[in-house]
């Protein structure tokens, strides 16, 4: 296979981490973009050497700034070479009942959620479509195709993830680029076991395959979404959620 350069933002959490160690195994040079305000970097690095994955590249930046995305995809690029797979997997979540929803609580979670899709794929898409092979990966949710109380603000960001997925498709669908989404259900990382137990339990009992998912099972897709052979997906969104919620 061809090796390609993959960048994930949001790469040192959960999620993130299992999308590296995928496409690593996969066979293509890893880029892992954290957030400045990350504190163990060099332990998470020492961690995946320890685990095999010794040929990471790392760059930090703020996704939901503009400025930060062009500093940081350069760095990238310099460091490793043209980005030909971006996987915007980066989140946060800041749930409360609307009521009590403050502007701020919004604010965040749709730049940090949607608006980082504008910032990270200006960077590298027409790049992409000049050199005429390209992957985008967005991860959504399925609290952004079914809706989840307390959620407003992640699931209108994650609903927002599969419009600007299913355009961007179309923009980029002759050019040999592919623009998907991932809509994993609840994963069990660091995100999910914040909810209080006795809310997680519930919702565990409402999954049809009562248990969260492994985070592999979500990389493992993204590496598939990110090969050759997916060359004819575009504009789709792969549900992964235990048969929580179908579209
Ligand atoms: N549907 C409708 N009403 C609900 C509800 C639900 N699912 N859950 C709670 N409520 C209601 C309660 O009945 C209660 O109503 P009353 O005040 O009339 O009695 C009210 O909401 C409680 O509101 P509070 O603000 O007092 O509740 P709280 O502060 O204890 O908790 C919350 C609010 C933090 C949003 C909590 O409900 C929660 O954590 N919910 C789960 C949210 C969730 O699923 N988050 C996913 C995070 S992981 C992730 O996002 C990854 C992914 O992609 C899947």
């Amino acid at each position: 296979m061809t090796q390609r350069v993959a960048l994930v933002t949001g790469a040192m959490g959960g999620l993130g981490t299992a999308i590296c160690q995928e496409l690593c195994k996969a066979g293509h040079k890893v880029v892992a973009a954290y957030h400045p305000e990350f504190d163990k970097p060099d332990e998470w690095t020492k961690e995946m050497a320890d685990a095999g994955f010794k040929d990471f590249v790392c760059v930090s930046g703020d996704i939901s700034s503009f400025d930060s995305c062009v500093a940081m995809v350069a760095e990238a690029e310099a460091k490793a070479g043209p980005i030909d797979i971006l996987v915007n997997n980066a989140g946060i979540t800041r749930d409360r009942m609307f009521a009590k929803m403050e502007l701020g609580q919004w604010d965040a979670v749709i730049a940090t959620n949607l608006s980082s899709l504008f910032n990270m794929s200006k960077q590298v898409s027409s790049k992409m479509a000049e050199r005429g092979w390209g992957r985008i990966i967005n991860i959504s949710s399925v609290n952004g195709l079914k809706g989840q109380a307390g959620q407003t603000n992640y699931s209108a960001a994650k609903a927002g993830v599969i419009g600007f997925t299913k355009a961007l498709a179309a923009e980029l669908a002759a050019k040999g680029v592919t623009v998907n989404a991932i809509a994993p259900g609840y994963v069990a990382t660091k995100m999910v076991m914040a909810i209080k137990p006795e809310v997680l339990q519930s919702i565990i009992e409402t999954v049809p395959m009562k248990r969260l998912a492994k985070p592999e099972e979500i990389g493992g897709a993204c590496a598939y979404l990110a090969s050759d052979i997916a060359a004819f997906m575009t504009g789709a969104t792969m549900n992964i959620n235990g048969g929580l919620y179908y579209q």
